[in-house]
Parts: C-alpha cells; structure tokens; sequence
C-alpha cells in the first residue's frame, strides 16, 4: 500500500471544485469528496473526478442503525468510489452492515474505513459534551480495535494516534489522518494536528489535507509541498 496525500476537495459546488482541480493540470490526484460538495452536486461528481484520472474517497461519514447504513452502503457501492466511511460510534453492528452493505454487489469494493473520534474533538469537548471520560487516546485505540473486528480496513484519526493503533490493531491496519497543518499554518477548527513530516514520521498511511491547500495562495506548491513532506 503507498502512502498518499489526498486533498479534501471542500467546495459548495462543481464549478469551484472543477476550477480548483484546472491548475493542476494532467495531474492524477487522490481527492476527498465530502459532505458539503456531494450533497451540492450528487452522486454524479464521483464519475466526473474518476474519468478525469482521479482517485476518490467518498467521506459520507455514515452513522444510522445498521439496517440503513447496510442499505446505504449497498447503493453507494455503484457508485464507483475507491474508499469510504462510516463513524465507528455506530457499533460494530453497524460497521458490519456496511461491509456487507458493500459487498453484496459482488465487486471490487472500495477500502471501508471509520472514524474513531473527529479530530475537530478534544478531550475536554469529549468529556463534556460526549460525557466520554477515558484519555482520547484510549478511546481512539478502542474504536479502531472495534473496527478491525468488524473486518474494516482502517480508521481515520489524528496523526497523533497512529502509533498506538498500529501497535494495537497491526502494521497493515490503514490509518488515515485528517488535522494535517504546516508548522506556520492556520489552525481553524481543528484540534488533533499535526504537519505533513510528523504524520510521515508517525506511520500514518494517507494525509487528508483541506484547507492549508485548497485556501493556499498557491494550491500547487503546497500540495507538492506534502507530497515532498509526508512521501518521498
Ligand atoms: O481543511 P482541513 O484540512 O481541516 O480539512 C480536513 C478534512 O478532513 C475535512 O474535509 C473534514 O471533514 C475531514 N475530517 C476531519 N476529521 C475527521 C474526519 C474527517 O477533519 N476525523
């Protein structure tokens, strides 16, 4: 499996998205597509970026009763999207719905991953609003092992995080990191963070990275940038 950086393409609608992947040229990208554009466009946006030599993770972050996700799952496999998740907060029940879900159509399906806690959480938030008390790493590494027994292939979670769940679920156990600033960026919203050289460092298998590039004054350079920090 290589590492890859995959930028989260966080656009309100296709013509934003689309104007933001012309300045990279013939380049074949790994793009995240959430929320936030896939409820603007449709489904349709996962064939458009996928004909135009694009790898997609489909970041629906599902979380429902098992039923729904597996029958979610189920149509979002046609799709045609090469990784997407659910929240591991849904139960091993129903992170073993959406394998299924997945898998009924009897295709190659995509890596199925889940998010252990958002990486716009900390422990405080956690506690107070979750009433979750254990240590956010505990937590995470609980989550992840939950995952890995419903037979997923990884987990999104902060950088931070890697090495304890690589120690607890296996090398091989994908890890995808979200949280992802530069020493001199902005920080926003999230919580967890990490620069592109420490998640390297760490063993994290994708970065996801949003907006230190997508809100960059050059996107290119600073998505060259990660590439140079997190894979060569
Ligand atoms: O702009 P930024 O780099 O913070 O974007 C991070 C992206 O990763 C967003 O699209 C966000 O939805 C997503 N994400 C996250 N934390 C998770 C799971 C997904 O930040 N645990």
């Amino acid at each position: 499996m290589g590492k890859d950086v995959i930028i989260a393409c966080d656009f309100s609608s296709k013509e934003d998205c689309l104007n933001f992947l012309k300045k990279f040229k013939d380049e074949s990208l790994f793009l995240k597509i959430g929320m936030e554009l896939f409820y603007a466009t449709g489904p349709s946006i996962v064939k458009e970026i996928k004909d135009m030599g694009h790898k997609v993770f489909l970041d629906l972050k599902l979380h429902d009763i098992p039923n729904t996700v597996m029958k979610s799952m189920k149509v979002l496999s046609s799709i045609g999207a090469d990784m997407t998740n659910v929240h591991a907060g849904g139960t091993i029940k129903m992170m073993q719905g959406a394998l299924k879900g997945l898998e009924s159509e009897n295709k190659q399906r995509p890596l199925l991953i889940a998010v252990t806690q958002l990486t716009s959480t900390d422990q405080e938030s956690m506690q107070k609003d979750l009433l979750i008390n254990s240590p956010i790493e505990d937590v995470v590494a609980h989550y992840a092992l939950n995952t890995k027994k419903a037979g997923l292939d990884g987990v999104v979670c902060s950088p931070l995080e890697v090495e304890k769940i690589k120690s607890v679920c296996g090398k091989d156990f994908i890890t995808v990191t979200p949280g992802i600033r530069f020493a001199d960026g902005e920080v926003g919203d999230q919580a967890r963070i990490a620069t592109p050289a420490n998640a390297k460092k760490w063993g994290s298998d994708y970065i996801v990275v949003g907006r230190p590039i997508t809100q960059a004054e050059d996107p290119v350079k600073a998505y060259k940038q990660c590439v140079s920090d997190f894979v060569d």
